[in-house]
């Protein structure tokens, strides 16, 4: 049975976000955890959390997504996931794509919404492709990034490139 999509709010990501977004990462299942940051982390440095939640917007774009109505022990508002792209310093229309959604909601459409927002964002800041490094066994982000509206250019030691504008899908 297909599981119900869950409806979330989207918003830019803020600095005073960092308590939650603290307390949701020790909350992860190792597999997430180990997904999204390819090592079983369980925190961060107060420089990386600082990187991570204060950012510029142009380029570094981070979404969080909340909650529409109130989940089992997760007030309506609730950070759930959250996606971000920061773009590429060697090259202004590349920038690294990396999504986390929170595993008691994953596979609710959460990872779709995100993706379809950064891809506004990304075009819309002069992004042309979006790398996303994926281990071979996340089928989850393989199926993320295999989206209509996206193509794949192409797969190098687990960074995959997807394009974002037509103009180069139309040029291979
Ligand atoms: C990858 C991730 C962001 C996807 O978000 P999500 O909200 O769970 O995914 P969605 O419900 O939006 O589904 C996205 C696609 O993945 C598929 N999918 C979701 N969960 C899946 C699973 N467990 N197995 C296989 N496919 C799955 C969906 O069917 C959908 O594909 P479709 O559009 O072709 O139908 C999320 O699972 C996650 O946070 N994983 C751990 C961290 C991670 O892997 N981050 C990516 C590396 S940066």
């Amino acid at each position: 049975m297909t599981p119900t999509p869950l409806v979330v709010r989207l918003r830019p990501i803020r600095p005073d976000d960092l308590p939650e977004l603290r307390a949701g990462l020790r909350r992860l299942s190792p597999d997430t955890r180990f997904q999204r940051f390819h090592a079983a982390i369980d925190d961060l440095s107060a420089a990386q959390w600082r990187y991570l939640t204060d950012v510029d917007g142009h380029d570094h774009v981070a979404l969080v997504a909340c909650t529409e109505v109130p989940l089992p022990g997760l007030p309506t508002g609730s950070i759930v996931g959250v996606g971000r792209f920061i773009r590429a310093k060697d090259d202004p229309t590349t920038a690294e794509i990396a999504f986390v959604v929170y595993d008691r909601v994953q596979g609710r459409g959460v990872g779709r919404t995100l993706r379809d927002a950064l891809v506004v964002e990304g075009r819309a800041r002069g992004i042309a492709i979006f790398r996303a490094h994926v281990l071979a066994s996340n089928v989850a982000m393989r199926r993320l990034l295999h989206d209509g509206a996206l193509e794949l250019l192409g797969e190098r030691d687990g960074a995959l490139d997807v394009a974002l504008e037509p103009r180069l899908r139309r040029a291979g």
